[in-house]
């Protein structure tokens, strides 16, 4: 079957719907990109991403040129030409942690419209993150209030989670790890299985399910990834109190157990991003709705909240009191290899060190601009790592940029006299001198125990 027999529209060309359209493109769809923000849509018109991900924009550049995939503000047109359509709208999270739906209802709603006359039985798989229910009462009921139609007979509802993540997205979108289709209809199901088939080809793991399943299948995935993050750095704490503890070594252990497995027991200044802290927040929210106490999640919640404060101490460990020191900042996004600040931990730890009186200035090889937007003039952004480091008093290594593993004692020596070094990834090259103290989350030196 030519990729090309494959019509798909994608709404949403956020983060996830233009790594998606842009990997289906060039798998051999034929993709409909559709996002109401006509500054974006010009600026995908034009072969590029509107936010930094490492090789989107090639990718976008070609399926673009090649005509494979079409930017549009036009969800008719978009519907239209195509048979099977990808929900990617955002599910931001509201000011009381619960999941903000009200993109995905509008878009739904505008589907209905869309379809109300139309002929042809269509395919709608929601893929942004969506709390158990969602698919069905809202995006289904939707559709069917805007378009008079009827689910199954007139168009088909399936739920299909996206896992990718930042900085990694293209490679893991056209590697995942497994492909769920939600759906409980077989007619939805045999569509959407020989689409991903036939992108995918026979040796990707699909998973058949039916839509709540699937919805919660997300929620498992991140809950549980953000609490082993919150698990390891409990225990990084741990070694923080007792001398000679090493919590890579910990993990190193731990994670040769097959029934742990390594990855993902990296400690650190706890989770950030636009997915963990919001969906596990949303998770907690959603479980209060169903009248169940979710004290796990609370405490991985609550872990992480907490670890702002594990590097402030370390800070005040190694500087004593913080007012009128400089300190600099390396890396505000909130991992490494994008621009992206949200919800990143660096951003809470620069807001405590302001409120202690701490000089603040950053540095980030990409997420500069997006801080100052933060901060405005009350931190400083120095133009290279030489000036972020001249004349300061510490440095707070928070995100472990490659940029970063340059830095030894002999060159911090170069640009000041006396310095702390909190190192919130235990990734720097600096050991201790006289001159240079080095600290650590989760490895300890017999000096700091008895703290
Ligand atoms: C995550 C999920 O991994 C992805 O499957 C989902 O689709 C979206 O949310 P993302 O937020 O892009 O992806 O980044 P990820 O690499 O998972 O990191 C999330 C946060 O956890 C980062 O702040 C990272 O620094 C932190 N982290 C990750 C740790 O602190 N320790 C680790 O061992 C791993």
């Amino acid at each position: 079957m030519s990729g090309l027999t494959h019509k798909v529209s994608i709404i949403g060309m956020g983060f996830v719907g233009l790594t998606t359209a842009a990997v289906f493109a060039k798998k051999g769809a034929l993709v409909y990109g559709v996002d109401s923000d006509e500054n974006k849509i010009d600026i995908i018109r034009k072969g590029r991403a509107p936010f930094f991900e490492p090789k989107l924009d090639a990718l976008v550049k070609r399926a673009v040129a090649q005509k494979r995939l079409v930017p549009t503000s036009s969800i008719a047109e978009a519907i239209d030409n195509s048979d099977l359509t990808f929900i990617c709208v955002g599910t931001p999270m509201n000011s009381d942690g619960s999941v903000n739906l009200d993109y995905v209802a509008r878009v739904s709603l505008q589907i209905g419209q869309v379809i109300k006359d139309s002929r042809k039985y269509h395919v709608f798989c929601v893929k942004s993150t969506v709390p158990p229910g969602t698919t069905g009462n809202v995006v289904t009921k939707n559709i069917e209030a805007g378009s008079n139609k009827q689910r199954s007979t007139d168009f088909g509802i399936a739920m299909t989670p996206e896992f990718l993540r930042e900085g990694s997205a293209v490679e893991d979108s056209l590697n995942p790890h497994i492909i769920v289709i939600g759906t409980g209809d077989k007619k939805v199901d045999s569509r959407v299985h020989s689409f991903f088939r036939n992108l995918y080809g026979p040796r990707t793991k699909i998973l058949k399910t039916n839509i709540v399943t699937a919805e919660l299948i997300k929620y498992s995935n991140n809950s549980f990834l953000a609490t082993k993050i919150s698990f390891i750095n409990t225990i990084a704490n741990v070694c923080n109190k007792i001398p000679g503890a090493d919590v890579d070594i910990i993990a190193g252990a731990i994670g040769t157990d097959p029934r742990i497995g390594s990855q993902f027991l990296s400690a650190g200044p706890g989770y950030g991003g636009s997915c963990f802290p919001k969906d596990v927040s949303g998770f907690i929210q959603f479980c209060k709705t169903l009248g169940l106490d979710p004290t796990l999640l609370e405490a991985t919640d609550r872990v992480n909240k907490l670890q702002a404060q594990a590097v402030i101490d370390l800070v005040k460990h190694g500087l004593g009191p913080i007012s009128g020191k400089s300190i600099t900042v390396l890396g505000t996004s909130f991992k490494k290899n994008t621009d992206d600040i949200r919800e990143s931990v660096s951003i809470r730890v620069i807001d405590k060190l302001l409120e202690l009186g701490a000089i603040v200035r950053i540095h980030d090889p990409m997420a500069m601009d997006n801080t100052r937007t933060v901060f405005g003039n009350k931190i400083e952004y120095p133009a290279s790592l030489a000036n972020a480091l001249k004349n300061t008093d510490c440095v707070v290594l928070m995100t472990d940029w490659d940029d970063y593993r340059v830095i030894t004692e002999k060159m911090i020596r170069k640009f000041t006299s006396k310095c702390a070094v909190i190192d919130t990834k235990r990734f720097l090259q600096v050991k201790e001198t006289a001159d240079i103290k080095y600290l650590a989350i989760g490895k300890t030196k017999a000096t700091l125990s008895s703290h």
